[in-house]
C-alpha cells in the first residue's frame, strides 16, 4: 500500500466593518459593475444560488450544537477553496466536493464553475473607493512534492493562486511561513492561524478574505458608551454601545418572523450589511426559518423606500472571533470521502497518494463607529432626548445575526451570529 501523504485547507476570513479612517467621496460603483460584467461570458451569478445554499447548510451546522456560543465565518472562502481543491480530485472525490458545495453539475458544468469563482474573486477585489476586500488562495508545498502542471495552471488560472514551497519537515519554520503569509494577506487581522503541524503533512491550501468597509452612516464616536448588552436571561455583559439618532436607515419589523431586520449600508454599494435582531428568546424560532429565501425576502422588502425611516439606533462596537476545525462538520455535509484513504486527489499529483487532514477556518469581526468629530455628539444627544418619543427605537443589546452580501457578485461574504460581543 503506498504511503499516504497529507493535504491541509486552512481558510481566514476577516472582516472589519468600518475602519477609522478617513472617508473619501464615493464613486458610483453600479455603473462600474454593469460595465465590468459585460466583459464576462457568464451571467455572473450562476454559482450564487449553490453558494448561498451552501452557506446556510454550514450556518445550521455550526450553530445548532452551540446555542449559546458566536458563530461566525465567511462561507465563500470555503466554498471558494474546496472548489479550487476539486481541481485536484478525480472520480467521485470531485463529484462529491462538488456536490457538497451545492452545485447541481447537470445544470452548470466544471468550467462554468470555476469560471463563476474566478468571477467572484475579481469582482470582489476589484480595486473600490470606499471598500478595501482583499480575496486570495495560497498551495504551500513541500519542497519535494511535484505537481501535476495542469493543477498549478489551472488553479492559479481560475483561483489566482500563489505556489509557496517549504520543507515540512521543519515543522516551526513552516507554521512561521503559513502564519505570516494570512498575517500579511489580511492586514495583521489574523494571526497564529496554524499553531500545530504534523511532519508528514506535504501540501497546504490557503483562502484568505479581508474585508474593510465604511459605513455610509458612521456613529458619532463621543456618543460611545457602555451600556448593558443581555446574553441569555441570567447574563448580562457591559459593552461600548454605538449611537444614532438622526439618522434613517432600511429596517423592518417582520411580520410573520419574530425579529427586526435592519441593513446597514457601506459608502460603496458594492456590499450591504444585514442584522437580524429576534425578539426577546427569540433566536432558535429565528435561526429555524433562516434559509437563502429568506435572505432574498428581506433584501427584497428592505429595496421598498416604506422602510427608509428615521430611527433612534443603538449597535455594539465589539470585535469577535471564531476557528473552526470544518474537517469535523464537512462530512455531514456530503464530504464523506475527502477525509479517507478513499479520497482520490490524483488531479494534484499521480506518484504520492494524497488525503485531506484538516480543515481549519477562522474569521475576525470588527465592529466601530469609524472616527467621527466628536463635536456633534452632544448635539446628538439633547436631539435624541426631545425626539425619543416620535422615533422608532432598535437597541442591539440581545443576541443577534449577521450576514455580510456582495450585492455586484450576489454572494454572502460573512455570515454568524452574535451571542455575546465580549466572549
Ligand atoms: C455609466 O457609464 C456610462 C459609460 O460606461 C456613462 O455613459 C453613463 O453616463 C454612466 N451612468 C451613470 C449614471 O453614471
Ligand atoms: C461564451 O460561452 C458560450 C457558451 O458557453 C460559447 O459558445 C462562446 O464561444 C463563449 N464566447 C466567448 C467569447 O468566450
Ligand atoms: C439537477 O437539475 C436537474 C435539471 O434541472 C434536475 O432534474 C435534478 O433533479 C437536479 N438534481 C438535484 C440533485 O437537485
Ligand atoms: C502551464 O503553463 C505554462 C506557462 O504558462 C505553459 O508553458 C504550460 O504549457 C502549461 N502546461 C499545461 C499542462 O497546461
Amino acid at each position: 500500500m503506498p504511503h499516504t501523504h497529507w493535504l491541509l485547507l486552512l481558510l481566514a476570513g476577516l472582516l472589519v466593518l468600518s475602519p477609522s479612517q478617513p472617508a473619501q467621496e464615493p464613486d458610483n460603483p453600479s455603473n462600474g459593475t454593469s460595465r465590468e460584467l459585460s466583459q464576462w461570458n457568464i451571467s455572473g451569478y450562476e454559482i450564487a444560488p449553490s453558494n448561498a445554499d451552501f452557506a446556510f447548510r454550514l450556518y445550521h451546522l455550526i450553530a445548532s450544537p452551540n446555542s449559546g456560543q458566536n458563530v461566525f465565518f465567511s462561507p465563500l472562502s470555503i466554498s471558494t477553496a474546496l472548489a479550487m481543491l476539486s481541481m485536484g480530485a478525480g472520480g467521485d472525490t470531485q463529484t462529491q466536493i462538488l456536490e457538497g458545495l451545492c452545485f447541481n453539475l447537470t445544470t452548470l458544468s466544471l468550467p462554468q464553475i470555476h469560471e463563476g469563482f474566478r468571477f467572484v474573486q475579481h469582482m470582489i477585489g476589484r480595486p473600490a473607493t470606499d471598500l478595501r476586500v482583499h480575496v486570495g488562495n495560497a498551495l504551500i508545498l513541500s519542497q519535494d512534492l511535484q505537481l501535476l502542471p495542469e493543477f498549478v495552471n489551472a488553479t492559479e488560472a481560475s483561483y489566482n493562486s500563489k505556489v509557496l514551497r517549504t520543507n515540512f519537515g521543519d515543522t516551526e519554520a513552516t507554521i512561521q511561513l503559513i502564519n505570516n503569509y494570512v498575517k500579511e494577506k489580511t492586514h495583521g487581522k489574523i494571526r497564529d492561524l496554524v499553531r500545530a503541524l504534523s511532519p508528514d503533512i506535504r501540501m497546504v491550501l490557503v483562502n484568505y478574505i479581508f474585508f474593510q468597509g465604511l459605513w455610509k452612516k458612521p456613529f458619532p464616536s463621543a456618543a460611545t458608551f457602555d451600556q448593558d448588552f443581555y446574553v441569555d436571561d441570567s447574563t448580562v455583559v457591559k459593552l461600548p454601545m454605538m449611537l444614532q439618532t438622526q439618522q434613517e436607515h432600511w429596517f423592518l419589523e417582520d411580520k410573520h418572523v419574530p425579529c427586526v431586520v435592519l441593513r446597514m449600508d457601506y459608502k460603496s454599494n458594492d456590499a450591504v450589511a444585514f442584522f437580524i435582531l429576534p425578539h426577546r428568546g427569540k433566536m432558535q424560532e429565528v435561526e429555524q426559518v433562516l434559509s437563502p429565501d429568506m435572505l432574498i425576502r428581506w433584501n427584497r422588502l428592505l429595496q421598498n423606500r416604506y422602510f427608509y425611516r428615521k430611527v433612534k439606533l443603538q449597535f455594539p462596537k465589539f470585535s469577535i472571533s471564531n476557528s473552526y476545525a470544518l474537517d469535523e462538520i464537512l462530512p455531514d455535509l456530503g464530504f464523506q470521502d475527502l477525509f479517507t484513504p478513499r479520497a482520490d486527489f490524483s488531479h494534484i499529483n499521480k506518484e504520492e497518494k494524497l488525503q485531506l487532514s484538516k480543515v481549519f477556518h477562522k474569521a475576525t469581526l470588527d465592529v466601530n463607529e469609524v472616527g467621527m468629530e466628536a463635536a456633534a455628539s452632544t448635539v446628538v444627544l439633547t436631539t435624541f432626548f426631545s425626539a425619543q418619543r416620535k422615533t422608532p427605537v432598535l437597541t442591539f443589546n440581545r443576541p443577534f445575526l449577521v450576514v455580510i452580501y456582495s450585492s455586484n457578485t450576489q454572494s454572502i461574504l460573512f455570515m454568524g451570529k452574535v451571542v455575546n460581543p465580549k466572549a
